[in-house]
């Protein structure tokens, strides 16, 4: 029986009875931890790639976005305060829709987590080759700022027919990006040393973000043009959708939030205001920066020779039909906040924007990774993955093995591929996981109705079918060549778990363990940003 394997939810909560962490956070630091992990790349770049995909009509993708997050997120509040252990979705799956489940999702978190962390280590890229070039006039050559030559090579060699398009990839594209691949290994650096965003960190981002943001929009939106907003969905509704299974991305993070409920003083109060707040807040900012964008130097999609919009993760199609533009449309800008500031005569403040990029998106790199290594550590814990895996330095008291391997990938992710692929192939990992949450959530309401929870998803069996439903549309509005990559993941991660896994299971041999070793404490919450 292969749904069978399922860890006690007794034998879970007893992992984490023994620390009980100090009920500190109030709604309001809820708010900003919420903020602070979710304004980064998806609004500061992958603007650019929502107005390729829907146009104008990429408001309704934001709305829309925001909306399914906010019930997922209502749902994975009440597994969070319930099991307040690491590991997220994967350890509330192994207790509900057991080991098997619990794999496949703790696997797809590695698209959430790693591949989020390549996304937004090549968004940072971007702003920093702009600045590079605004500030010192150093102009970093095409060849090491991204890998769109040998995407072309690569796709050469698989056999494409030969075109114009692939020949001016190779001829304006690169071969790395170089930034990219740095940042990712610093941010891995510093995990491997125990770097950990203290509260006092978190908020002076927050208020770099927020400002830079709020200088955008009230600067750009005096200067509006509303024929600009004219069509509104020249790619119709389906581009509304793709647009908004993209820019998804722009709004994950906020499991921070539900991740710090053992933290929270009267969770049942402030972690829905802490998660509806945070979303609510980046929601409007989204809303008014993207209606600046697109009411000041317009947001309409670049179309292919028969009148499609060019798909944004076609890096070689995009880079050539940039190229036929000169590069003057949003859509091809690297830095499209700051781009846009610069188009409409705010040069420096153009400027600014970006070294408010620049400074924060570091940080939401190094969210993700933590977070991976978390899943990671959890797993190997468990015996699904293995045990040196768990391996804490003895000097750093960190799992410097596992964040070294997947700085390792995630450095490579940043260095060959498109920041909107990478994004849109995280997006694919994190909606199959809250999906999975809000099940776990209306099964345990079932099986388990008088556990303790600290908090409840208001209105359980109308908010979580409603999020499994917006997971699911929003999963199947992503490009074919995503979903074909997340099926090739899942494919792979069936194999290494019969392979490997199914035999190496705690669980399966009978071993329910209790006991973790010391230096693990240090692993746990506090959530990077809480202290
Ligand atoms: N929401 C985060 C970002 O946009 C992941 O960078």
């Amino acid at each position: 029986m292969i749904f069978g394997r399922v860890k006690p939810l007794d034998a879970i909560l007893a992992t984490a009875e023994k620390k009980s962490l100090h009920r500190s956070l109030g709604a309001f630091q809820l708010t900003m931890l919420g903020v602070g992990a979710i304004i980064g790349t998806g609004i500061f770049v992958l603007t650019a790639e929502a107005a390729q995909k829907a146009g104008p009509g990429m408001l309704l993708s934001f709305v829309i976005a925001g909306f399914v997050c906010a019930v997922a997120a209502l749902c994975y509040s009440e597994m969070a305060s319930m099991v307040p252990v690491s590991g997220s979705a994967y350890t509330y799956s192994y207790a509900v829709t057991g080991e098997l489940m619990a794999w496949l999702v703790g696997w797809a978190l590695v698209l959430e987590y790693a591949v989020a962390a390549g996304a937004v280590s090549v968004g940072w890229s971007g702003y920093f080759v702009g600045l590079l070039r605004e500030y010192l006039g150093i102009a970093l050559p095409s060849e090491i700022v991204n890998a769109n030559a040998l995407i072309a090579h690569i796709q050469l060699a698989f056999g494409a027919a030969p075109s114009a398009e692939l020949s001016t990839a190779i001829a304006v594209g690169g071969y790395i990006n170089l930034p990219a691949c740095l940042i990712a290994l610093l941010v891995t650096w510093l995990l491997v040393i125990g770097t950990k965003e203290s509260a006092f960190v978190n908020s002076i981002l927050v208020v770099i973000k927020i400002t830079a943001l709020t200088v955008f929009v009230v600067l750009a939106l005096p200067v509006l043009q509303t024929d600009k907003f004219i069509p509104f969905a020249p790619l119709g509704f389906a581009g509304i959708s793709a647009a908004a299974a993209s820019i998804f991305f722009a709004y994950v993070g906020f499991d921070a939030v539900s991740t710090a409920a053992e933290e929270t003083k009267n969770p049942q109060r402030n972690m829905p205001i802490g998660l509806i707040g945070s979303l609510a807040i980046c929601t409007v900012f989204y809303i008014l920066v993207a209606s600046g964008v697109i009411g000041t130097v317009g947001a309409q999609p670049l179309m292919d020779a028969t009148g499609k919009g060019i798909e944004p993760g076609n890096a070689t199609a995009m880079a050539a039909a940039c190229a036929d533009v000169g590069n003057q449309a949003v859509v091809c800008s690297k830095e499209a906040l700051a781009w846009t500031m610069r188009q409409i005569g705010w040069v420096q403040i153009g400027n600014l924007i970006g070294l408010a990029a620049g400074l924060a998106l570091p940080s939401v790199i190094l969210m993700m990774m933590f977070g991976q290594t978390r899943i990671f550590f959890v797993m190997s814990r468990d015996g699904l993955l293995p045990e040196v895996l768990s391996k804490v330095h003895p000097k750093y008291n960190t799992p410097h093995v596992v964040t070294i391997i997947t700085g390792i990938f995630v450095a490579l992710f940043a260095a060959l591929f498109p920041v909107g692929a990478l994004a849109d192939i995280s997006n694919s990992g994190t909606l199959f996981a809250f999906a999975m949450v809000a099940i776990a959530v209306m099964v345990l309401r079932k099986t388990d109705p008088n556990r303790v929870r600290p908090f409840r998803t208001p209105a359980v069996m109308i908010v979580a079918p409603v999020a499994i439903l917006g997971c699911l549309y929003l999963f199947f509005s992503l490009s074919a060549y995503t979903l074909t990559l997340f099926a090739g993941w899942a494919a792979v991660g069936l194999l290494v778990y019969f392979l490997y896994s199914r035999h190496h299971s705690h669980v399966g041999r009978g071993i329910v363990e209790v006991h973790e070793p010391e230096a693990y404490e240090d692993l746990d919450p506090p959530v990077p940003g809480t202290r």
